[in-house]
């Protein structure tokens, strides 16, 4: 695919690599591609900020030879400004940075573009109370709401930050979006909607199951829409 996620209203699933087979993981991108996901979501964590370890900007260049998706680098890292000029070069199309390891957000969204990167995101781990992303709201592109704590893949959801949804919402601009990530299955896709979610990431629930393209479907039917794409 060739556009953005930006340009749809509809809810759009992002397929989290952090569960793939590494071995295969060209294959592995593909089959997701095919199966349907809208775009790509890459969980980049530096075993500092995060207490895991899962890659950096070659495997996001990787990703990016094989696929025209949409790349979403979601950085669990401490220094999110100072690697940004290695995810640009990788081709991602858009960073998030987490508020919690920065001092001065609406700074760190201003020199993540200003560093060549077109879309921005800022995100916040269960934990933080979501005033401290108000500030930056009005420089970033996408707010990620965290629905676990970071770190790994196949964690169970936290229903308890879905208020936070809502409350971001009502303060974005229509040209905004609100994603969320973790523990996100089909049978609670539906609820993080009705809170207002646009993007899912979604890591086990695609890549534990054999057919990727059957719970692409699944997850998008429950979260009430068909295949934007026809
Ligand atoms: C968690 C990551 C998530 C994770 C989601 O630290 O940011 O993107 O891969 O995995 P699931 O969907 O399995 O909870
Ligand atoms: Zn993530």
């Amino acid at each position: 695919m060739t556009s953005t996620p930006f340009e749809s209203t509809v809810p759009q699933i992002t397929a989290s690599i952090l569960s793939a087979d590494f071995s295969r993981l060209g294959e592995e991108i593909v089959d997701v591609d095919r199966g349907g996901c809208d775009f790509l979501h890459l969980d980049v964590m530096d075993g500092h900020f995060v207490p895991n370890i899962s890659f950096g900007p070659a495997v996001c260049a990787a990703t990016r030879r094989v696929t025209k998706a949409f790349l979403d680098a979601h950085l669990m890292i401490s220094e999110p400004v100072r690697y940004t000029p290695a995810f640009v070069k990788a081709g991602v199309d858009g960073i998030t940075f987490h508020v919690e390891v920065v001092d001065d957000a609406v700074a760190t969204a201003r020199e993540i573009r200003a560093l060549g990167c077109k879309r921005v995101g800022i995100t916040l781990n269960p934990a933080t109370p979501v005033e401290s992303i108000y500030p930056a709201l009005e420089h970033v592109d996408y707010v990620l709401v965290m629905s676990v704590v970071p770190g790994f893949s196949g964690q169970k959801f936290m229903p308890e930050v879905l208020p936070k949804c809502e409350a971001i919402r009502k303060r974005l601009r229509p040209n905004q979006r609100l994603e969320i990530d973790g523990g996100i299955k089909a049978d609670n896709i539906g609820t993080a909607r009705e809170a207002g979610v646009d993007w899912f990431v979604v890591a086990s629930a695609i890549f534990d199951q054999r057919d990727r393209a059957a719970a692409i479907a699944e997850l998008r039917a429950a979260c009430g829409t068909t295949d934007p794409h026809g």
